[in-house]
């Protein structure tokens, strides 16, 4: 039998091989000295370096503790941003500067963020919604023009088609990685389709290559919506570079943030040109005005930011991708399918979905998401209808029938996302995947 002197001296090295133990030795050993009325005593023999290492245990398992993490209420969010001293002090710059409408510390995001996606050129917006906006029309869609996109984003997607006085054509998507399903959107392809704005949904990359070959048969424009995608990659390149455009959101809640803000990246000097125009006034020269454009410009605060945050969106990312599979490994509850990657790209995890099957042992999704929430661990149904499902597309005439999404409006009733963001700790790993496992 080992002794509480053995344990002490095996213990520190134990733990540094196996932190995620860290739980189960703390209880393991109390549970047993304490049966074998050794715990006085064991305690008593611990050096200081020991009763640190115990206190520090001790405290992992308090705060790791349902009730008591229950009684704090202390909720683990579906999102939240890391703003460090970078970001503060670039904020704090402008802002003693003087100069805070767009200027150059946009163009110097714009450069960064340029570098970073590997394109020539990139054009800082207001939010992502005016990114896709401003693409289109940089692209002249019109009204009597079809676009298609799938039925499963955020509504952005599919509003920048309508904002064209164009059509939003729906395609179906994969039930593996939930995005848009190249063989479906063959089928939707009609002699009005001039342009396919695929979503790189949740983080992982959608088939570039399929997608791209089909735009190349069809002489169709491929935009990729990259609002959720800052950093993910295909084939080693990043995304945001493989159509005419990419389009980026930095709200709040993505993986890198100015609170609101977007980007268009493009190889393409004309796209660039003219969406630059469109986002100010079609101001050629100072109240010179070429054409019919908009305010949609950055602000140079949100854009230092910006800089700050391109600069950890790599640490921020692999903390995500980190987080991802600590859960796919240690969650095991039957009925819960887990978030899959394709093979060749790097899923960096914006939301972490999994599908809720046949053998889940709560009858609702909501009853779940109860539980979850009672339990401190926030969730989110991203999303609860396709598109052509909303209210606004069936009152303009979307049905499920004319849509012919089944995957889409099948995966909106079983979808759940968990918490994977980069802020999350370790005992908060551990914690959601303790409740999920002891879900009966
Ligand atoms: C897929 C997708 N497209 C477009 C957008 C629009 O971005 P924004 O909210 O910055 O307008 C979002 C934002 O949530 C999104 O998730």
């Amino acid at each position: 039998m080992i002794t509480a002197e053995e344990v002490i001296k095996s213990l520190p090295g134990l733990l540094k091989e196996h932190p995620e133990l860290r739980l189960k030795i703390y209880d393991t050993l109390s549970e047993e000295f304490v049966r074998r009325g050794e715990f006085y005593e064991f305690m008593k023999k611990s050096d200081e370096r020991f009763e640190k290492l115990l206190q520090e245990l001790r405290e992992f398992r308090e705060d790791t503790n349902f009730s008591r993490r229950e009684m704090k209420k202390i909720m683990i969010p579906m999102a939240k941003p890391v703003i460090g001293n970078e970001e503060l002090q670039a904020v704090a710059e402008v802002l003693k500067s003087g100069m805070l409408a767009q200027g150059k510390v946009v163009a110097e995001f714009e450069t960064a963020f340029a570098k970073y996606v590997g394109v020539k050129n990139a054009v800082a917006v207001s939010n992502g919604t005016v990114a896709l906006d401003i693409t289109l029309k940089s692209l002249g869609i019109k009204e009597g023009d079809e676009v298609i996109v799938p039925s499963f984003s955020f509504i952005s997607t599919a509003n920048a088609v309508l904002f064209q006085g164009a059509k939003p054509v729906f395609a179906d998507v994969d039930e593996r990685t939930f995005n848009i399903n190249p063989e479906d959107l063959l089928e939707k392809i009609s002699n009005r389709t001039k342009a396919i704005i695929g979503v790189h949904l949740f983080g992982h990359p959608f088939d570039v290559k399929e997608i791209q070959d089909i735009c190349e048969d069809y002489n169709i424009y491929l935009i990729e919506d990259c609002a959720q995608a800052h950093g993910a990659e295909y084939e080693h390149n990043k995304v945001g570079g493989f159509g005419v455009a990419g389009c980026f959101s930095f709200y709040a809640t993505k993986n890198m943030t100015t609170g609101e803000g977007g980007m268009i990246t493009t190889d393409s000097e004309k796209i660039a040109e003219v969406c630059r125009l469109l986002r100010s006034h079609g101001e050629s020269q100072k109240y010179y005005h070429t054409m019919l454009g908009y305010n949609y410009r950055m602000t140079d605060v949100l854009a230092a930011m910006g800089v700050a945050q391109l600069k950890r969106l790599d640490i921020s990312n692999e903390k995500r991708i980190r987080n991802a599979e600590y859960l796919n490994q240690h969650i095991n509850l039957s009925g819960l399918k887990l978030p899959d990657r394709k093979k060749g790209v790097k899923h960096v995890y914006h939301q972490y979905a999994v599908i809720i099957e046949n053998g889940f042992p709560m009858s609702r999704r909501e009853k779940f998401m109860q539980y979850l929430r009672e339990k401190g661990i926030g969730c989110a149904i991203h999303y609860p209808l396709p598109i052509h499902k909303q209210p606004l597309y069936q009152r303009m005439g979307y049905t499920d029938e004319n849509a012919r999404c089944p995957v889409a409006t099948a995966l909106s009733d079983k979808i759940l996302s968990l918490p994977v963001h980069q802020a999350l700790t370790e005992k908060d790993l551990m914690y959601i995947v303790e409740i999920l496992n002891n879900i009966k």
